[in-house]
């Protein structure tokens, strides 16, 4: 049986997105490195967006939402329709803070000119400040490229959840000293290929601090210890929206927004079956 062709997203990009320009900007995010910790949010929305704009100083819209928004197992079937249809969103609701985008599996891994042309209809289309990629020496090319053409790109290395696959699953990586090596060699190449800042996600705490410690440019770290310079949750993740049975180590709820979300909902039920709602209050 011939396989079926990939059709098209039918999501159309939001042909006029918000260009406001963002307090923080990309030299100020790198001033930041040993001066003041770094605080990195996702968001996928306006309304969530608009929320967490004052505390946040970088709103990542994270490909994370293939699995906190669409309900996918990993963030591998996400488009980059999607990521600017998101994108978009997120712009419109951020005045301050810098917004980064994601670019997804499939957009720029085969070349250079491929993840050029991701980044220019990422920021075209969506209106946000730098795109994000994962990868280390094998990306720097695409890095260098990218920046050439004035677009900021932050790198993401450590656990990439791009290659689950390949890493049998979302594990932390650089427990060993060879690993822990060319992770090193990964972040200094980023660096060097001019990216303003690197996520490293899901590597052991000292090995963070050696590569917080050996860069100019600022670490953002997920499971990655107190010494990087800043920290980024999943949103999803911080106010307890998840169903998620098992929360990942490095996470931390600060609240229980699913539950306040279903007491609410449950008892809107309720007074609809009582017949309490709508009262005379919500009547004309
Ligand atoms: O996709 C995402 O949300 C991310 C962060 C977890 C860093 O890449």
């Amino acid at each position: 049986m011939k396989p079926s062709p990939i059709k098209p997203s039918p999501i159309k990009p939001n042909p006029n997105p918000s260009r406001s320009v963002p307090s923080m900007t990309v030299p100020k995010l790198v001033a930041q490195k040993n001066e003041q910790k770094i605080v990195m949010l996702t968001a996928y929305d306006k309304t969530m967006a608009s929320l967490l704009d004052d505390q946040a100083d970088v709103l990542l819209v994270g490909d994370s939402l293939g699995c906190v928004v669409q309900g996918q197992a990993t963030t591998l079937g996400v488009t980059l329709e999607q990521m600017i249809y998101h994108a978009a969103m997120v712009k419109q609701g951020a005045s301050k803070a810098l917004v980064v985008a994601d670019l997804p599996f499939g957009s720029y891994q085969k070349d250079a000119a491929d993840a050029v042309d991701a980044s220019i209809r990422m920021i075209k289309e969506s209106g946000v400040s730098a795109v994000k990629f994962e990868g280390g020496l094998g990306v720097c090319e695409s890095i260098s490229r990218v920046t050439a053409a004035g677009i900021p790109v932050m790198a993401h290395i450590g656990l990439t959840p791009q290659s689950f696959h390949a890493m049998g699953g979302n594990k932390v990586q650089g427990r060993e000293a060879e690993a822990a090596e060319k992770l090193m060699k990964d972040a200094l190449g980023v660096e060097a290929a001019g990216a303003f800042a690197v996520v490293l996600e899901g590597i052991p705490a000292v090995l963070a601090a050696e590569i917080t410690a050996a860069l100019s440019i600022p670490t953002i770290g997920i499971g990655a210890g107190p010494k990087c310079d800043g920290q980024v949750l999943v949103i999803n993740d911080l106010i307890g929206l998840n169903e998620s049975a098992a929360p990942m180590k490095f996470n931390k709820e600060y609240c229980a927004v699913r539950t306040h979300i279903q007491a609410a909902v449950s008892q809107f039920a309720m007074e609809v079956r009582d017949r309490e709602f709508p009262g005379p209050e919500q009547s004309y």
